[in-house]
C-alpha cells in the first residue's frame, strides 16, 4: 500500500474549501506542500479561510450549481492533481416524505448531487493521470432514519456516482468520504445553545462518544488523496454513527 505524506509540487482544488471539512482538508494539503485552490460562493468567507491556511493557497468564487460558472472556473484552472468536493448545504429536504415540499427535495439534489456532477464533468479532463477525485456523501446514506429519505438518496447517488467514475475515469482514482456528525458551520442554522444541546444529546450514543471535528473528517480525505491504491471506495468516518 503506497500512501504518500508529501503533496509537494501537486495542485489540489477544494470546492467547499471556504469552511468546515473542506477548509480543514485544504489546510492539511497545504501543510503537505500542495498548491491549494479553495472555491465557494462567498468571497468574504474565502478570504477569511485563506488567512487560516499556511502555505500556497488561492481562492476562487464559484457556485458549483451553475454549469457555466463551473465550466469557466476549470477553463481558468488548467491542469491539476486532486479534486476534493465538500460543498453542500443543509437547508432543504429533511422530514417525512409526505410532509416534504418537492421543490426543496429537488434543491437537495441540485446542491449535493448536480454540483459534484458538474465539478467532475468539467474538472476531470484536467486531472493528471496520477491524481484523484474525492466526493462527499454522509452516513445517512448507510442508515435508514425516518425523515432522512432525501438526504439518504442524495448520499447514495453520490456514492454510486463515485464508484462508477472510478472505473470510467481510471487511472484517475475516485473515492467518496462519508462523514458522521461533525461540528462545522454547516449547523450554524441552529443557535449555539441548540447546537450544543443537540451535540450533548447525540455524542454519548455514538460508539466513540463524541462529535467529529472537521479535522477528523479531513484526515480521511487526505488518506484518500494520498493512498494510490484506493479507488471506488466510500470511506465512512462517522465514529460508528451508522451502527447505533
Ligand atoms: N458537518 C456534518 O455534520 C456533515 C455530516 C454529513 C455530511 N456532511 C457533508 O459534508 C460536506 C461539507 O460539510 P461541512 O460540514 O464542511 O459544511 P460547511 O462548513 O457549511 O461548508 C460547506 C462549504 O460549501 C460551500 N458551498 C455551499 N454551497 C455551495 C455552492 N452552491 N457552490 C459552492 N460552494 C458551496 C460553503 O461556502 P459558501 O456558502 O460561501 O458557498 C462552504 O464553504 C457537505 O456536503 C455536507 O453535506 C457534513
Amino acid at each position: 500500500m503506497s500512501t504518500t505524506n508529501s503533496l509537494n509540487g501537486q495542485r489540489v482544488i477544494v470546492i467547499g474549501g471556504g469552511s468546515g471539512i473542506g477548509l480543514a482538508a485544504a489546510k492539511k494539503a497545504a501543510v503537505l506542500g500542495a498548491e491549494v485552490v479553495i472555491a465557494s460562493r462567498s468571497s468574504e468567507r474565502l478570504e477569511q479561510a485563506k488567512t487560516a491556511i499556511t502555505g500556497n493557497v488561492s481562492t476562487a468564487v464559484l457556485d458549483f450549481r451553475n454549469e457555466a460558472e463551473v465550466n469557466a472556473f476549470f477553463e481558468e484552472t488548467g491542469q491539476f492533481d486532486h479534486l476534493v468536493v465538500t460543498a453542500g448545504e443543509l437547508k432543504h429536504g429533511s422530514g417525512k416524505l409526505a410532509d416534504l415540499d418537492t421543490a426543496s427535495s429537488r434543491e437537495q439534489f441540485e446542491s449535493r448531487f448536480w454540483g459534484p456532477y458538474l465539478a467532475v464533468r468539467y474538472g476531470s479532463p484536467l486531472i493528471r493521470k496520477t491524481g484523484s477525485i474525492t466526493l462527499t456523501s454522509g452516513f445517512f446514506g448507510d442508515k435508514a432514519i425516518a425523515g432522512a429519505s432525501v438526504p439518504s438518496a442524495v448520499h447514495g447517488a453520490v456514492e454510486n456516482l463515485g464508484r462508477v467514475l472510478a472505473v470510467e475515469l481510471a487511472p484517475v482514482r475516485v473515492n467518496v468520504i462519508s462523514p458522521g456528525y461533525a461540528d462545522t458551520p454547516l449547523h450554524d442554522g441552529l443557535t449555539p445553545e441548540q447546537k450544543q444541546a443537540w451535540f450533548d444529546q447525540t455524542a454519548p450514543a455514538l460508539p466513540v462518544r463524541r462529535i467529529a471535528s472537521a479535522d477528523d473528517i479531513a484526515g480521511g480525505i487526505l488518506f484518500l488523496i494520498g493512498n494510490s491504491y484506493t479507488t471506488g471506495l466510500t470511506l465512512t468516518v462517522d465514529g460508528g454513527a451508522r451502527l447505533v
